[in-house]
C-alpha cells in the first residue's frame, strides 16, 4: 500500500476500500505510518467527506484496534447514552441510576471533560473515593449485579482513534463529521452495548452551532449504528444556555442528587427523563414513549434512582454520606455573586462563555494533563425568560484563591447575560427526534 496514493486519491475526491482503511488505521496505529501523512489524509477528508462505507471501515478499524467488551453473558439488552458534550449537562449521573432502577442494564464508558464542556468521570470523581477505573472484570460484574458500571475510557478501548484524536486536535481537523461519527461510534461499540441514546447538542454552547449541522452528525451516527446492527436514537437538543443552574463538577453532583430527589431544575429533569425514557424503549422495557417517561418518573418518585445511585456509589467506593449530605461534597471557600448591571428580562445566556468562565476557575481543562478543582464553578440564578432587577444577582461564583482573578470572571460572566425589554418566552429544549430502523 502506498500511501500517497491513498491520500492524493482522497484529496481528488475518491473513495478509500476498506481494506485499505484497515491498513491505515494499523500502520498509524503500530507507529509506521508517519503523522504526516495521516494529518494531510485528515485534512483531505474534512473536505472531500466519506461515504457510508468508507465511515464503517473506520469505525470498524477503530474498534478493532482495541478490546470489545463481551457483555453477551449478561441477559437483557445493553444500553447507553452519548452526548456530544454541553455546559452543565450532568444528566449522565441521575440518567444512569434511573435507567438501571427501571430495568435497563447501563455499561458507561464516559470521557474527561476537555475544553470548556465538562466529563462525567470529572463529576463522579468529585465524590470522595469514587473510582472510575475499575478493573473490566469488575465493570462487568457490577453491570450484571446492580445493572449499571460507571467507568473511564481504558487505554485498551480504541487506541487508535486516541491516537487519531490526538493528531486532528493539532491539525485543526477535529470538525470533520465522518471523522467525528467514526471517533464516537468506536468507543461507544467497544462497550459492547445492544443500543445507544445520543444526545447531539446544538447551539452556542456545543459542538455542532447549527441545526442541520447537528442533524448530519445525527445521520452520520445513527448510520454507523446501523451497519453494525445497533439501534439508536437521536435527540438533538439546545444547547444555548447551560442545561440546569450548577456547572462546576461538585455542583453538578448536587444538582444531579436533587434531581434524583425529585426536584432540581425543570429542563434539567426534562432532558434526562426524556433520554432515558429512550433508553427505556431501545431495551424494549417500555412499548411507548408516554409509557416509558411515566416509568422514569416514577422511579424518580418513590426514589428508587436515588437508592441506585447510593448503591453505585457503594460498590464504585465512593462515600455514599456525600449523597445524603452533600455538605460532605468539596465546597469552595468563597461564594460571590454577579450582579445584573441593568433590569429587564434574561433574553439569552452564552453557554459557552460561562463553561469558559468556569474552566478560568478551575473546574474545567484546557489540556488533558491540568488539574481540575472539583469544588469551583458557577450556579446561575437567572436564566433566559425571568425577570431581573439591576444589582440582583445572574448567578454566583463558588471559587477558591487559584484561578482567574474574581474581577476578570465577573466581568466575563456578566457580559454573558443579555437582557433586554422581553418579555422571552423560555425556548425549547429537545428540538427533534431522530430514530434509526
Ligand atoms: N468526541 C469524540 O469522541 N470524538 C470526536 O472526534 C469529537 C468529539
Amino acid at each position: 500500500m502506498r500511501v500517497y496514493e491513498l491520500i492524493h486519491r482522497k484529496r481528488e475526491g475518491g473513495a478509500l476500500g476498506a481494506g485499505e482503511i484497515a491498513a491505515l488505521v494499523a500502520g498509524f496505529t503500530a507507529g509506521e505510518i508517519p503523522d504526516a501523512q495521516v494529518a494531510a489524509l485528515c485534512m483531505a477528508i474534512f473536505f472531500k467527506g466519506m461515504t457510508g462505507a468508507e465511515v464503517d471501515a473506520l469505525t470498524a478499524a477503530m474498534l478493532r484496534s482495541g478490546d470489545v467488551l463481551d457483555l453477551s453473558a449478561l441477559p437483557g439488552a445493553k444500553v447507553d447514552k452519548h452526548s456530544t458534550g454541553g455546559v452543565g449537562d450532568k444528566t449522565s449521573l441521575p440518567l444512569a441510576a434511573l435507567a438501571a432502577a427501571c430495568g435497563v442494564r447501563v455499561p458507561m464508558v464516559s470521557g474527561r471533560g476537555l475544553g470548556h464542556t465538562g466529563g462525567t468521570l470529572d463529576k463522579l470523581e468529585a465524590i470522595p473515593g469514587f473510582r472510575v477505573d475499575l478493573p473490566v472484570e469488575r465493570f462487568v460484574a457490577q453491570v450484571g449485579r446492580l445493572g449499571v458500571a460507571l467507568i473511564g475510557q481504558t487505554a485498551r478501548i480504541a487506541p487508535a482513534d486516541r491516537r487519531l484524536y490526538a493528531l486532528r486536535d493539532v491539525t485543526a481537523t477535529v470538525e470533520s463529521i465522518p471523522l467525528i461519527a467514526s471517533s464516537i461510534m468506536s468507543k461507544k461499540l467497544a462497550e459492547g452495548i445492544d443500543a445507544l441514546v445520543l444526545d447531539v447538542k446544538v447551539g452556542r454552547g456545543a459542538f455542532m452551532k447549527t441545526r442541520a449541522g447537528a442533524r448530519e452528525l445525527a445521520a452520520a451516527l445513527i448510520g454507523i449504528g446501523r451497519g453494525f446492527g445497533k439501534r439508536v436514537t437521536a435527540l438533538l437538543t439546545a444547547m444555548d444556555q447551560p442545561l440546569g443552574l450548577a456547572v462546576g463538577n461538585a455542583l453538578e453532583v448536587v444538582e444531579a442528587i436533587e434531581l434524583l430527589r425529585g426536584g432540581g431544575p425543570a429542563d434539567l429533569r426534562e432532558l434526562t427523563v426524556e433520554l432515558t425514557a429512550e433508553m427505556l424503549l431501545l431495551a424494549g422495557v417500555a412499548a411507548e414513549l408516554p409509557e416509558a417517561r411515566a416509568a422514569v418518573a416514577a422511579a424518580i418518585a418513590d426514589g428508587r434512582g436515588l437508592a441506585r445511585f447510593r448503591e453505585i456509589v457503594i460498590a464504585q467506593e465512593g462515600d455514599p454520606r456525600a449523597i445524603d449530605d452533600p455538605s460532605r461534597l468539596p465546597r469552595a471557600p468563597r461564594v460571590i455573586p454577579v450582579p445584573a448591571p441593568a433590569a429587564g428580562v434574561v433574553e439569552a445566556v452564552d453557554a459557552e462563555a460561562i463553561g469558559l468562565a468556569a474552566m478560568a476557575l478551575g473546574a474545567g481543562r484546557a489540556r488533558v494533563e491540568d488539574r481540575i478543582d472539583p469544588a469551583v464553578g458557577v450556579v446561575l440564578r437567572r436564566k433566559v425568560g425571568e425577570r431581573v432587577e439591576a444589582g440582583e444577582p445572574l448567578c454566583d461564583v463558588h471559587r477558591g484563591d487559584a484561578g482567574e482573578p474574581q474581577d476578570a470572571i465577573a466581568a466575563r460572566l456578566a457580559a454573558a447575560w443579555r437582557i433586554g425589554p422581553g418579555p422571552v418566552a423560555a425556548p425549547p429544549l429537545v428540538l427533534e427526534r431522530m430514530a434509526g430502523p
